[in-house]
């Protein structure tokens, strides 16, 4: 692929507002005679001419310094982070409330790791050092920005090369003892854009395969995570599962053919809305046995409400043939279903292959888990009713009439009620369901 034409087609790329923030960026680096480069992702992505997702400038120099000029010229402010010699150049109010703009410039740096899997020591560096702690060949190229070479590309590991041949490559041996969470996103580059390990580097990511033991949950999930918002995830699990990565992590792969199913239907019919992660996740944890599910929630550390609605899914699996009997009420569907998490409804409801089954668990997410009697507390005071647990299971009950069709209006409501309190054991929960 020819380099020539790498800067306009880095500007047709950048999105209308930043590009004039990397073009003061450039201005700015003349000015202070420091070299500045475009680097990592966006570099491979020009290079295959895919949308670029984040842009990461890396500046030989003063980034913070730099940056101040940016936001000078542009009118932005600075947010500058001295200790990582990095700085954001920010307009338009907060980046987090996705209405402003930000561009990251980083300074040279070198990183080396205490022991594997430790965060790094960051030190400043020249750009050579930079592309040299990196992760993978195709990540390691720079794109000059700054004269007398601007448009070239310094790639040291022969980075453009493997782009072409397809290869994702370490760039030396101790790669993944360095940073295990690497051997997941040389995974997640094969799947993105339809590459391959070297073989070299294949080999190497089954040798260093226990080094993720190293790596804390909350780092795991990221990665697993990320992996998840890719296009068809599934194929990235399996090769992680082929490799070993994937059990070592405590995720066992049972079923591969039938995860593969699951998940492209769960794609095309999840719901606006819908957490795809969370619903692939569940469907991991439906093929494992309690046991397997419990041991890997405790190894990855999902915030409260993700691991609740996982932890939710065996015991919902084991109540799906309950939900199927021919015979069951909606009022006893919903007794069932309401303690489990809606996450967790969703991924059984995409799991389960007994028709009737998930056919409650749809209508229980999208119509009976918001029914409710027309009639309330104060209602059911007016017409005698005391105070107290009785006044409970008499708003139960009816929701219940509601749910199964027994009473249809406010009328049927207060007649129903009135019929309850001239017999005690006319009302009253009239099914099978334990509660
Ligand atoms: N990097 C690394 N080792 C890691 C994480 C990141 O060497 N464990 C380096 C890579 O060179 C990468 C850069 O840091 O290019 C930025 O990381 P990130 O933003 O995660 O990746 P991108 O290259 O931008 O790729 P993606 O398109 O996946 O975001």
């Amino acid at each position: 692929m020819a380099v020539s034409d790498l800067l306009p087609r880095l500007d047709g790329a950048l999105s209308a507002d930043l590009r004039p923030l990397v073009r003061a960026a450039r201005d700015a680096a003349a000015a202070e005679n420091a070299r500045l480069y475009v680097v990592g992702g966006a570099v491979r992505d020009l290079l295959l001419g895919r949308p670029l997702v984040d842009v990461d400038i890396v500046v030989e120099g003063d980034a913070t310094s730099l940056s101040r000029r940016v936001a000078q010229q542009t009118g932005g402010r600075v947010e500058a982070h001295d200790r990582f010699g990095t700085a954001k150049v920010l307009h338009n109010g907060p980046v987090s409330t996705g209405h402003g703009q930000s561009l990251d410039l980083a300074a040279a740096r070198t990183e080396t790791y205490a022991r594997p899997g430790a965060l790094p020591a960051v030190q400043p560096g020249t750009l050579a050092q930079d592309l040299a702690r990196r992760d993978f060949t195709i990540n390691a190229i720079a794109l000059v920005l700054t004269p007398p070479d601007e448009g070239s590309l310094l790639d040291p590991f022969g980075g453009h090369k493997d782009i072409e041949a397809g290869l994702v490559r370490v760039l030396h041996d101790k790669s993944f003892v360095d940073d295990a969470t690497r051997i997941f996103r040389a995974v997640r580059y094969e799947q993105r854009l339809g590459f391959r390990m070297e073989p070299q580097t294949e080999s190497l990511a089954r040798r260093d395969i226990r080094y993720l033991d190293a790596i804390s949950g909350d780092r795991v999930r990221n990665e697993l995570d990320l992996l998840l918002r890719e296009d068809a995830p599934e194929r990235g699990l399996a090769r992680l599962a082929e490799i070993g990565a994937l059990e070592r992590v405590g995720l066992p792969w049972h079923d591969a053919a039938w995860l593969s199913v699951k998940f492209a239907q769960a794609r095309r019919a999840a719901p606006p809305g819908a957490l795809l992660p969370e619903i692939y996740l569940g469907l991991l944890i439906y093929t494992m046995s309690l046991e397997e599910a419990s041991a890997a929630l405790q190894r990855l550390n999902f915030p409260r409400a993700t691991d609740q609605a996982l932890r939710d899914v065996g015991p919902l699996k084991a109540r799906l043939a309950d939900l199927a009997r021919p015979d069951l009420q909606a009022s006893a569907a919903v007794h069932m279903l309401e303690r489990f998490q809606p996450a967790a409804l969703q991924t059984c409801a995409f799991a389960c292959d007994d028709e009737a089954a998930r056919e409650r668990l749809r209508r229980y997410l999208a119509e009976w888990r918001y029914v409710k009697s027309a009639l309330d507390g104060h209602d059911l005071a007016r017409l005698g009713v005391a105070q107290g647990p009785r006044m409970g299971q008499l708003l139960t009950s009816l929701r219940d009439a509601r749910l199964d069709g027994q009473v249809r209006s406010r009328e049927d409501e207060e007649s129903w009620v009135r019929r309850a309190l001239a017999g005690p054991t006319s009302a009253g929960p009239r099914h099978g369901e334990q509660r």
